[in-house]
């Protein structure tokens, strides 16, 4: 086996290095004209259309047009409540990824799109992936999509009253989640979105409507049900009809969609069954065997993995109170098997550059992670930052703090 070399860097020392930089100061002034009249976005589309060696170099002479652009962009992503969404430390993971040499990406747990988003923000060709399509739908909308924006006509056929609405949602979710006239606005977006012209509308239209159900449902989670009051702290968001969320929330993704000047795709897909390509980088954040609790999103989200394909195809079981859908088997979260797992999955990717999210209260341990991935490459840094996950809201939140770590193997 190949010699390694470890090295563990704080987030002090990594945020020093940044926050110093003659980068940083240039990115600290985030102006949005570059000298000559060019916004920063016009100057990322220019750059993107060099290619290979010759943007690489244009990117190290012009910096600050990429870094600046991507710190900026980030603060345009309608986030939503994900176990384990890397939101809130997509600086950090910028700073990580600035230092390292790609041009194309792919994020195959791409989960709400944070990260995916990042780095399609930072110039870079970028796939995402999920094997849920409700995760799938929201990077159709922000990662695939460069352009289609939810305009006039759309908003038009969106609003229509079709002669013949599908009631479905409202059959099937009556007195679980919801009211009945979120119920039927669902059961009428949900046949609206489907006569939109094209899928990147639809999947943006679709976006907009995850986004409203996860913000009026109490907590964000679907493991809930019938009287929420208890959980109502007097947030807007859980006072608001799903349609008032709905038409907030166009004007919100309309602004968040932007171009790298890149093809960027997304797959709904099992991480193994994605073909391994040739990506320069690919960023790991699979789910980890959790100390406590379970780490099912599933469970969480069935009621969005449902309304993304209008429950097509997925069978509800009516025996449970929330109208389940089955789970999706991973192998990350099982002790048994996730050693083997993410063996599986670092040869998987062995001809890319590694960039791996996990955090101490996962297992396996960084020890032994660390090990697993020096069989497939011979460089690896540790990045390390303190952080705490919020999960719930004001009055019931839970809060996990912990290590994170980002682990870069080359
Ligand atoms: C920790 S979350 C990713 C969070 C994401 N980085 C973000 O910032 O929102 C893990 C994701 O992996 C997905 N996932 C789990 N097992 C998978 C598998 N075998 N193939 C593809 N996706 C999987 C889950 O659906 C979930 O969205």
């Amino acid at each position: 086996m190949s010699k390694t070399c470890k090295a563990t860097v704080s987030a002090e020392e990594s945020q020093a290095t940044l926050d110093q930089g003659p980068l940083c100061q240039q990115a600290q002034g985030i102006g949005k004209q570059e000298p000559g009249g060019t916004t920063l976005k016009e100057a990322m589309n220019q750059l993107s259309l060099y290619s290979g060696t010759l943007r690489t170099e244009l990117r190290s002479r012009i910096p600050s047009i990429g870094r600046s652009f991507a710190l900026d962009q980030i603060h345009l992503f309608p986030e939503i409540r994900y176990m384990g969404s890397k939101r809130r430390l997509l600086p950090w993971i910028h700073g990580v990824l600035e230092s390292l040499d790609f041009e194309t990406a792919l994020d195959p747990f791409s989960g709400s799109g944070a990260v995916a988003y990042l780095m399609k923000a930072m110039g870079r060709q970028t796939v995402s992936s999920d094997f849920l399509n409700f995760s799938a739908t929201l990077g159709k909308a922000l990662i695939e999509n460069n352009t289609v924006h939810l305009d006039g006509p759309a908003i038009q056929s969106l609003l229509r009253t079709p002669r013949h609405a599908p009631s479905f949602i409202e059959d099937t979710f009556k007195g679980v989640f919801y009211n009945l006239e979120d119920l039927r606005f669902l059961d009428r977006m949900s046949w609206n979105i489907r006569q939109l012209e094209t899928p990147h509308q639809r999947a943006l239209a679709m976006a907009v409507l995850i986004r409203s159900c996860a913000k009026r449902q109490a907590r964000g989670v679907f493991t809930i049900s019938g009287n929420l009051s208890r959980y109502d702290d007097g947030r807007r968001d859980l006072r608001l009809s799903i349609k008032e969320h709905f038409f907030e929330q166009v004007r919100i993704f309309n602004e968040a969609v932007f171009s790298n000047g890149h093809h960027n795709r997304t797959e709904c897909i099992d991480v193994f069954k994605l073909s391994p390509s040739d990506v320069d980088l690919v960023y790991l954040d699979p789910p980890y065997v959790p100390r406590h609790d379970d780490n099912c999103y599933v469970k969480r989200y069935h009621f969005l993995e449902g309304l993304s394909c209008y429950w097509q195809d997925l069978t509800i079981d009516y025996s449970t109170k929330v109208r389940k859908i089955p789970k999706r088997f991973t192998p990350f979260s099982y002790r048994r098997q996730a050693v083997d797992a993410f063996s599986r999955l670092f040869r998987h990717f062995q001809s890319s550059k590694i960039v791996l999210s996990y955090s101490s209260n996962g297992y396996p341990d960084l020890d032994q992670l660390t090990d697993i991935l020096a069989k497939t490459k011979r460089n690896i840094q540790v990045f390390k930052r303190d952080h705490t996950y919020h999960f719930g809201n004001h009055c019931n939140v839970k809060r996990t703090a912990v290590e994170e770590y980002l682990i870069v193997g080359q």
